[in-house]
């Protein structure tokens, strides 16, 4: 596909007014997407577990405005004014506008929140765009009775993605592999798909303890990260890196082979913080207690054996991931060696999810 194919039919008919809510989930990516061309394309493929909790609600209240080529919008976080974020959604809109052109024809009353606390260090962008783009796309698919299901999900995607790259992996669940390779033939740089190979059951009900190590805004925005790549001495190694991490994915999925998994995981994790501290300038976004937690996981592993990883994502805060089988053990150490090294002792229990749901019918 093409950008054009996401280009809607004329309107017919605009609706007056509606009101549209949808809940999309966070990702944690196993293999990252660090780098990025323009328009939002990857760098290299990525392919990402979605998440459950840790989600973001958005309702839409829309009502026809007087046509012009401006953007009308109000913003609540939280039931709260919130302009500081207006012109995020602004650049947002402007990116997606010929896919939607509705935009203009509308002001839109938009009321997000997060299920995870605010400022905790958990970056909100990936279910919130994706919950914006579900929210936008459904006003226009009652203007286009003929688009299914999989069509849906790939535009949301294709939207979502013009937001935050990595949101385009929070509409569907529960493995979203984005960017194209070679050996996934229905791979795409410009929409996340279902994975589509076979993954053993010991992956269907991965759990994710997600460690909060500091919650501070991070010094470094992940925009910044990814173009620090264009001049990065390692960039095309690790891009090609990436591209063989997915292709050994594969027999590891397939096998259920969670020896390799962590392997591949964690080197993952650790290599895009080399990136970070190895670009110019240089920076670093783990924090102390980051590392300790790595190193108990490691000493924890090596002595009871039990599966047990961590990634990163750009930020301090740990990962833990595990399959459901050790949970008990697993929460177990966590709370007895790892929260210690939490800020104010915090953490999210979280899990591999199924994708976006819909909360409120799109009424008109
Ligand atoms: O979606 P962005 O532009 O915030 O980039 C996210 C990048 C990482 O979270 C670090 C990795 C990934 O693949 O999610």
């Amino acid at each position: 596909m093409n950008p054009k194919d996401f280009l809607p039919n004329p309107y017919r008919d605009l609706p007056a007014e509606g009101k549209v809510a949808w809940k999309a989930p966070s990702n944690i990516a196993l293999v990252k997407y660090w780098g990025k061309k323009a328009n939002q394309i990857p760098a290299n493929p990525s392919i990402s577990f979605t998440l459950d909790a840790c989600a973001t609600t958005t309702s839409i209240v829309y009502s026809r405005k007087e046509e012009s080529s401006q953007f009308s919008f109000d913003l609540l976080l939280d039931g709260r004014p919130k302009d500081d974020f207006k012109p995020k959604i602004q650049t947002f809109f402007e990116r997606i506008v010929d896919y939607v052109p509705f935009l203009t024809s509308y002001h839109f009353k938009i009321e997000t929140s997060n299920s995870f606390p605010h400022s905790s260090g958990i970056a909100s962008s990936a279910s919130g765009m994706a919950a914006l783009a579900l929210c936008l796309l459904d006003i226009e698919r009652k203007l286009d009775a003929k688009m299914d299901d999989v069509f849906f999900n790939k535009k949301a995607s294709f939207l979502a993605r013009l937001g935050s790259g990595s949101a385009c992996r929070s509409i569907e669940g529960d493995l979203i592999q984005w960017g194209i390779h070679q050996e996934i033939p229905t791979s795409s740089d410009l929409f996340g798909i279902k994975y589509p190979f076979d993954v053993d059951s010991v992956f269907n009900n991965f759990h994710d303890t997600i460690l909060l190590v500091h919650k501070g805004e991070k010094q470094v925005s992940s925009t910044v990260g990814h173009n620090l790549m264009h001049d990065h001495p390692y960039a095309a190694r690790r891009f090609q890196q990436a591209h063989d991490n997915l292709n050994k994915l594969k027999e590891v999925f397939s096998k259920g082979d969670l020896e390799s998994f962590i392997q591949i995981v964690e080197s993952e994790a650790l290599t895009l913080h080399a990136m970070m501290m190895t670009s110019n300038p240089y920076f670093i976004l783990m924090k102390p207690d980051t590392l300790e937690i790595i190193n108990k996981i490691w000493v924890y592993r090596k002595e009871t054996k039990t599966p047990i990883c961590f990634t990163l994502d750009a930020g301090a805060n740990v990962h833990v991931l595990y399959p459901k089988s050790v949970k008990e053990k697993a929460i177990q150490f966590i709370q007895n060696e790892l929260v210690a090294h939490c800020e104010n002792g915090h953490y999210i229990c979280d899990r591999i999810g199924k994708g976006a749901r819909k909360l409120v019918e799109n009424t008109q």
